[in-house]
């Protein structure tokens, strides 16, 4: 049985006192613990399905079909490039590349390169395509990447400082939420 923090406790208390339904806080669920741990362990994924009384399969079956739901380790770190066609139009295919390359060993799922630090992930559009191309670390995003501008973003985090996120919607001024984009401990 996995054990999560007073505070995630707290916030699943919150969750399933929100919703008619005790499903329908699944998805958050499952967020919220990848979070914490890293990604989703065999023992967390039967945590969340006991504490919303459904069948195992039925967590599995959500996992399996939103790609932001792990059940493989990441890095601290975790990379997500995006080559949808904006991106793709935009030198999306070069910066991944460019991440490959700096980022040698790091794929989600290998628990990450550089000694867990990083993991790398191809992923599709992430609704940034007018500032295309773009990528997320953690819950930060980046845009009008250059490689020249990965170099600096990768180099910031592995020296333990990370890099301004640019706002999730530019021209709004919307700021990540608080808490959001902070590594795990
Ligand atoms: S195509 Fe890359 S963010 Fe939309």
């Amino acid at each position: 049985m996995a054990t999560f923090s007073p505070e995630l406790e707290e916030r699943f208390r919150k969750l399933l006192a929100s919703y008619p339904h005790k499903r329908s806080a699944l998805v958050p669920m499952l967020l919220y613990a990848q979070d914490e741990i890293g990604w989703l362990t065999p023992e967390a994924i039967t945590a969340v399905a006991e504490r919303l009384e459904i069948p195992e399969i039925a967590v599995r079956e959500a996992i399996g079909y939103y790609s932001m739901l792990r059940t493989q380790p990441a890095g601290r770190y975790h990379v997500q490039v995006c080559t949808n066609i904006s991106c793709l139009l935009r030198g999306g295919e070069r910066i991944l590349q460019h991440c490959r390359h700096r980022l040698d060993g790091a794929a989600a799922g290998s628990g990450g390169g550089e000694e867990g630090t990083f993991s790398l992930e191809e992923v599709e559009c992430m609704g940034a395509c007018s500032w295309a191309p773009a990528m997320q670390v953690n819950y930060d995003f980046f845009h009008h990447l250059t490689p020249e501008r990965v170099d600096q973003i990768l180099d910031g985090y592995r020296r333990g400082a990370p890099p301004r996120p640019d706002p999730a919607y530019p021209g709004n001024g919307a700021a990540p939420a608080e808490g959001k984009g902070k590594p795990r401990a």
